[in-house]
């Protein structure tokens, strides 16, 4: 039997590879999807894995899928979890995942396996995604099965089975990267009082030092979707990666948190989407022109169930599928162009312009117009506010009795 792993290359997962083929007698075959989370980590990779025991290491581009198919929809439905979070973990795990179950197809495996701990969120995306697209594959999570509690134990259990520690020096933070955004917990951040240091952000420069000039920037939208930076048309990763750069040097899109996991417990979490706050902002400013009221209210309230699902692993339910179709039908006529100013770590709007604009200057303006007549106003409001007077005038009817 075969397992697929996925693996990063860290010590964590350098040290599952041994683990698998001690206790489950596999073969193990190392997977690793690039989603943008930096040319560095796939330096010497394959070497690695092999020297840890691995048969092969498999390594997918998955950055204009990972884009595509899971970053768009979402920030074409507003999906923001618990007010603040931009999803950018929740919503790499699935693409990974699908990734995961095809090369376990491609290989020959029957078991699939994950680094990730008995505490956290990934885990559960990974397994329902696992669950959704091949209930047959075994899975093996070997951070809720084994002794090895902490990095010494797990240098220690390196060194007992001759694999190479990788010399990479190891943050004091837990961070995950990938082309929407950068996330940063443990140490200090533990505690909700602390403020980050300078020093631990990376993607973005501290809003204090960021240039004195703003930037602007236009973003070119067709259908809820962005499609162009400064009239340059791109596809949905290098678009992306252009928008991290100009973000991360005005000191864009940084945010702490303290949010509720799946599992139950609170974890504080300090995020870093420069590219993402910018898109985020684009989109939403163009929709208050494109949307009626209602039709805003209501994706707004579906907005918040779509990020419950998306954080909850839920990405491969019919729910959140069908909420695709919903999202992209009202988006349809979400298209223009909205110019946002950068200024040391603030967005905001500069200009937006629709050829679907529901704004209307002449009905609007204070300038007096030709469809909007004020005295009808009058008739409207006494209807509209014919219950409010009614109970006004129930009221004062008890008050004299
Ligand atoms: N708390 C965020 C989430 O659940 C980020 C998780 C970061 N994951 C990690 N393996 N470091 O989406
Ligand atoms: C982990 O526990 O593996 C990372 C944190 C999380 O999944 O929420």
């Amino acid at each position: 039997n075969r397992v697929v792993l996925a693996y990063s290359g860290g010590l964590d997962t350098s040290v599952i590879v041994p683990w698998l083929r001690e206790n489950y007698g596999c073969d193990v075959v190392c997977f690793t999807a690039d989603v943008g989370q930096g040319v560095m980590e796939m330096d010497g990779l394959e070497r690695k894995a092999k020297a840890s025991g691995a048969s092969q290491l498999v390594i997918k581009d998955l950055k204009e899928e990972f884009v595509r198919d899971y970053i768009y929809p979402c920030l074409q439905a507003g999906a923001v979890y618990e007010r603040k979070y931009l999803l950018g973990t929740s919503m790499a795990r699935p693409v990974i995942a699908k990734a995961m179950v095809d090369v376990a197809k491609e290989v020959g495996a029957d078991a699939v396996s994950h680094g990730c701990t008995g505490k956290g969120n990934d885990q559960v995306r990974f397994e329902l995604a696992f669950f959704a697209l091949n209930p047959e594959l075994q899975v093996v999570a070997p951070w809720r099965e084994w002794e090895i509690q902490g990095r010494e134990d797990a240098i220690e259990y390196a060194k007992k089975h001759d694999i190479p520690i990788p010399v990479s020096k190891k943050s004091i933070y837990s961070r995950d990267r990938n082309l929407w955004h950068l996330s940063h917990e443990g140490d200090i951040l533990e505690d909700p009082a602390n403020e980050p240091k300078k020093e631990m952000y990376m993607l973005t420069v501290d809003p204090e030092d960021a240039p004195n000039q703003p930037e602007y920037v236009e973003i070119g939208v067709v259908s809820g979707l962005p499609l162009s930076v400064n009239g340059k048309e791109m596809s949905p990763a290098s678009l992306l990666a252009e928008l991290n750069e100009i973000g991360g040097r005005h000191g864009i899109g940084r945010m702490d948190m303290v949010e509720n996991r799946l599992v139950g417990m609170k974890s504080r979490g300090v995020y870093e989407t420069p590219g993402g706050t910018i898109l985020s902002t684009a989109v939403r400013e163009l929709e208050s022109l494109t949307l009626d009221r209602e039709s805003m209210q209501t994706k707004d309230i579906l907005a918040l169930k779509y990020a419950d699902l998306v954080y909850a692993g839920r990405w491969f339910d019919p729910l959140r599928v069908s909420m695709d179709a919903f999202m992209e039908k009202i988006t349809e006529t979400t298209t223009g162009a909205v110019t946002l100013k950068l200024y040391k770590g603030s967005v905001t709007v500069a200009s937006r312009r629709s050829p679907n604009s529901l704004y209307r200057e002449d009905i609007s303006s204070f300038e007096t117009g030709q469809i909007y007549n004020q005295a009808d106003a009058a008739g409207f409001i006494r209807l509209y506010g014919l219950p409010t007077r009614v109970r006004a005038m129930l009221e004062k009817r008890h008050l004299r009795c």
